[in-house]
């Protein structure tokens, strides 16, 4: 035995040795790419993949990496590919009518089950700033994502990118016509293709990038000295640093830097609905990992952010105009328990005077957790509340989950009943068996009292999943939703659970083993397998198995309900989705889900919102004063300041927590929420306009600062601050006890909100005064924003006169411009049922001018006009050529009003 030990170790210890100096002598760290992704890597598995093995100095080593957590810490791979490889080389190449096609082969498969030796690549030159990259397999179908997206099948004119591609090995290389930068260069690592492992990479342009959701992380990925690893699996989960979260969003944005010239941005669409790693590192270099489907990768050269944004929504497709009063303020909590305890909430809120738009309730109104029911002991009356507040301009929105109880008597509950006759829930493995897991419903009101959740675990309901993808699903969902409007006058609808989330790992009765329920390799997803709190992957839809379609399912679901509520309510649709991918903002809006009460999760809502508007659902908010744990009247304040600038502002609260709505809290504090929520409905017509410009020119409703000051470099990082359009500026507190907010305020005119007080120092970070009962908002120069005098509510208050708030550029000049309609009509714009006025201010005269002025069923005053940084005292004010009297200019602040 020890003598053949000796021959072995000699053995290996040549083989070690020609690799490394042939082929391993990569002489930075960060040129290395994972050959061995898979957890517990040793030499001897890396040398039998004829890869390269070198330990670098890490506490973290990869055999006791905690896939859990996901931590890769410093952790460079130990275990990294060769120069000498097997790649693929091209075969053959032709022009097409599209761009090129290429066949590219490899000789021999290396590590992974079921490689793909014979693939053809497509070079799609879409428009001259998109680019599509697609590898597929030559001979057999494989799946691909169900999204719409464009075809074009002939090749742009004129591009601002380059392709030129090399032989052997294959790698594909895209620069920047105007700079030569390179945006794209496949040759860092070799191609993987097996049936159910693609791995690729690129280099990168450089270690910024923002994008990649849905993870809980700062708005910036600086990966300058840092290795990540990123998941994407929607997964029923806390926000958490570091795992995979509810929502699916392989996109980003890349900055590219360059000294003393504009800074241009592009970015990359990875077009892939399988569960997925993106690892980033300094090289800086990105690498993709999926488990199916095929390799179909945009590339958007922007030039600017905004640009980049909205090449990406030429693709996935452009945000839905939300309804008007969706745009107020949202109350929500878990535990209501009954109407008495609902009724007392909305009774203080009025006593109180807050405005307010809509008031929800969440899973308890519900009997038994049941979809499509109330509880009419407990919520005895609340279809007539719901009328009650329809009477006052108020509305309401209800909750569904997916998950459909089949534990009702026969005949008693016709959503599961009538689902089973029309065949539309998923079904087991090649079965047309449904498969059955275990969420809400059918639990008992004694049990929902609980508040520990563990007991929930013992005494749950069995539950189907309806298949969205399925076209008949559609007519049974809006049939089970319409006969239950008919009961309750909802009007919206919010979609939770939609990951699918399932309390059982996989099933009731488990899973497979098939290698769709056991794939090869397994990306890092929470629970290191794809069951964890899900369905089985190789559960069946009609479109495909859940191993291909689970990441959609949020999608389809959100599809599905707001065609539904269109054909109910004949208006335009309200849905919140916790579960999300690209193309979700045509349908739904979204929150960043299960949140804590901490001024840590408060922070970590600012770069979620910021880019959940680059992912095109830019109506997103995260829950005011936080969900889980105990809020405290300061952060539930400084929440509810920062919440009014959030697209969609709803404070909700959880199970077993203390009321948390704002007329519960001290006589101060609600006089400062009030403040809050007066200057939300005060812009509320500024933020429709800013939806219609989402909705027809693909721009976010709140960006990052680095998008609008590009070379201001010290933006780069910047996500404690935000810009609402390109105006406004908002720097809350998000520090407890803190009475200064330490802030950057750009290169540029800048006058506080609502005071009209022009900031002196600009270009600079500067500690701005923000005791509790104030939140720093600023208004650009250069910009006329349209207001409105605040009513109760937002649909009471569109008859009362509209604001101009006109903030003078260092030049004197200003421009903007409003988008009004009738609120919540499906087609006002198709139908051109509406108005859109422009305002500039040139030389001191002001002037409206109507583009479209067709939708006249309620006339529009203008009250007052206020305008901002006028350097001498303003003497006379002319409307329309006459001399106006009634005037106010205020010397100290160098603001003039007049109404
Ligand atoms: C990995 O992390 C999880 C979550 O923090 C923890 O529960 C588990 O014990 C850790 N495992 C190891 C091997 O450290
Ligand atoms: C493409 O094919 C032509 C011949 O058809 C060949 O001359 C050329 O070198 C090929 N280009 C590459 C990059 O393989
Ligand atoms: C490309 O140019 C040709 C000739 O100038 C023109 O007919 C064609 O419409 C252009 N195609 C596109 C997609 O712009
Ligand atoms: C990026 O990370 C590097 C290294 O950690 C750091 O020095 C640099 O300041 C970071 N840049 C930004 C903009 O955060
Ligand atoms: C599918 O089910 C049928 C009938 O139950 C069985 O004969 C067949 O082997 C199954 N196929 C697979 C792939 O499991
Ligand atoms: C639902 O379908 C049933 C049976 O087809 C029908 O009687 C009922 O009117 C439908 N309800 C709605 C609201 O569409
Ligand atoms: C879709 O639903 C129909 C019935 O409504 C059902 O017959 C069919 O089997 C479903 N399709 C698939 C592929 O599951
Ligand atoms: C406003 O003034 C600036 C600087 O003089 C000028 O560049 C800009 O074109 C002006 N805008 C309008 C709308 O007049």
């Amino acid at each position: 035995m020890a003598h053949f030990y000796v021959v072995k170790c000699i053995v290996m210890l040549f083989f070690v040795y020609y690799v490394c100096a042939q082929q391993c002598d990569h002489t930075v760290e960060a040129a290395r790419f994972d050959c061995h992704p898979e957890p517990f890597v040793s030499q001897h598995k890396c040398l039998t993949r004829k890869c390269c093995w070198k330990p670098v100095s890490s506490l973290i080593t990869p055999a006791n990496k905690n896939r859990s957590t996901n931590s890769f810490g410093e952790n460079v791979p130990w275990c990294y590919y060769p120069r000498d490889f097997p790649m693929y080389q091209i075969k053959t190449n032709e022009s097409t009518a599209f761009g090129q096609r290429l066949t590219i082969v490899k000789q021999q498969s290396t590590y992974m089950p079921n490689e793909i030796l014979h693939l053809t690549v497509d070079l799609l030159y879409e428009t001259s700033q998109r680019f599509r990259l697609r590898i597929y397999d030559s001979t057999n179908k494989r799946f691909e994502v169900p999204l719409p997206v464009p075809v074009v099948e002939t090749k742009a004119n004129a591009t601002d990118y380059e392709v030129s591609f090399s032989q052997a090995p294959f790698a594909i290389l895209v620069k920047r016509k105007s700079t030569g930068l390179t945006l794209f260069d496949s040759s860092v690592s070799p191609l993987i293709y097996a049936d159910q492992f693609i791995k690729f990479s690129s280099r990168l342009s450089s270690s910024f990038l923002y994008g990649f959701g849905e993870h809980q992380q700062p708005l910036l990925i600086n990966v300058t000295n840092e290795w990540k690893k990123l998941t994407f699996w929607t997964r029923d989960f806390p926000p958490t640093q570091q795992v995979n979260l509810y929502g699916v969003h392989p996109f980003h944005i890349n900055v590219e830097m360059k000294s003393n010239s504009p800074t241009n941005f592009h970015g990359h669409f990875f077009l892939n609905s399988n569960a997925m790693d993106i690892d980033l590192q300094p090289l800086p270099a990105i690498t993709y990992t999926t488990i199916g489907g095929i390799i179909d990768l945009y590339l958007f050269t922007g030039a600017t952010a905004q640009d980049v944004i909205q090449q990406y929504w030429d693709v996935i497709g452009k945000p839905a105009m939300p309804p008007y009063w969706s745009l107020g303020f949202h109350l929500c909590r878990y535990g209501y328990n009954n109407i008495d305890n609902l009724r007392a909430v909305i009774q203080r809120m009025h006593d109180s005077e807050f405005p307010y738009d809509v008031q929800w309730t969440d899973i308890d109104a519900m009997l038994s957790h049941l979809d499509f029911t109330y509880d009419q002991t407990q919520f005895t009356g609340l279809p007539d509340l719901v009328r009650s507040f329809h009477s006052e301009g108020k509305h309401y929105v209800n909750i569904i989950d997916p998950g459909i109880s089949k534990t009702q008597p026969s005949g008693t509950y016709p959503p599961y009943d009538d689902g089973l006759k029309r065949a539309i829930f998923m079904t087991k493995f090649n079965s047309t068996e449904p498969i059955t897991g275990k969420v809400w419903p059918g639990m008992n009101r004694r049990w929902a009292r609980l508040v520990d959740s563990h007991h929930y675990f013992l005494h749950l309901g069995l539950t189907v999943f309806p298949d969205f993808t399925n076209a008949s699903t559609i007519d049974w969902w809006t049939n089970i939703t319409g006969t239950f409007h008919d009961t309750i006058p909802f009007d919206g609808i919010w979609i939770d659970m939609n990951e699918p989330s399932n309390f059982v790992d996989g099933s009731h009765d488990g899973c497979t083993d098939n290698s769709l329920d056991k794939p090869p390799f397994i990306p890092h997803v929470l629970g290191d397998s794809l069951s964890a709190k899900t369905l089985c992957p190789s559960a069946q839809h009609a479109l495909s198995f859940h191993y291909n379609l689970h990441n959609m399912y949020g999608y389809f679901e959100a599809k599905a309900t707001n065609l539904a509520l269109k054909t109910i309510r004949r208006k335009r649709p309200f849905v919140l989705s916790r579960s999300s991918f690209p193309g979700s903002g045509q349908y739904t809006a979204h929150w960043t889900g299960d949140n804590r009460a901490t001024h840590e999760d408060m922070y970590f809502s600012i770069p979620a919102i910021l880019s959940f508007n680059m992912f095109g659902i830019p109506n997103v908010g995260a829950d005011i004063c936080g969900f889980e744990l105990e809020t405290t009247e300061e952060l539930c304040t400084r929440w509810m300041q920062l919440g009014a600038f959030y697209p969609f502002m709803r404070n909700h609260n959880d199970l077993g927590h203390r009321d948390q709505d704002p007329a519960v809290f001290s006589w101060t504090a609600q006089q400062i929420m009030k403040q809050a929520l007066l200057m939300r409905y005060s812009l509320a017509p500024f933020w429709y306009t800013l939806h219609h410009q989402a909705a027809m020119t693909s721009r976010t409703l709140v960006q990052p600062l680095h998008f609008e000051f590009p070379n201001e470099d010290i933006t780069l990082g910047i996500d404690r601050q935000f810009l609402i359009g390109r105006a406004i500026l908002v720097s809350p507190n998000l520090v407890s006890k803190a009475t200064t907010v330490h802030a950057y305020i750009p290169q540029d005119v800048w006058y506080q909100f609502p005071s009209g007080i022009k900031m002196k120092v600009v270009g600079t970070f500067t500690d701005l005064d923000a005791p509790l009962d104030k939140i720093n908002v600023h208004v650009r120069g250069g910009f006329i924003i349209p207001m409105q005098i605040p009513g109760a509510n937002l649909m009471t208050g569109r008859g009362n006169p509209f604001t101009l708030l006109v903030a003078q550029s260092a030049s004197g000049n200003a421009t903007g411009n409003l988008y009004w309609d009738d609120g919540d009509s499906i087609d006002s714009i198709e139908t051109k049922a509406y108005n859109y006025l422009e305002f500039s201010l040139v030389s001191g005269v002001l002037t409206i001018n109507a583009i479209v002025g067709s939708y006249k069923d309620s006339p529009m005053r203008l009250g007052i006009v206020q305008v901002l940084g006028f350097s001498k005292a303003v003497t006379s004010v002319t409307v329309n050529g006459n001399d106006h009297r009634d005037f106010f200019y205020n010397i100290p602040d160098q603001v003039c009003s007049s109404s």
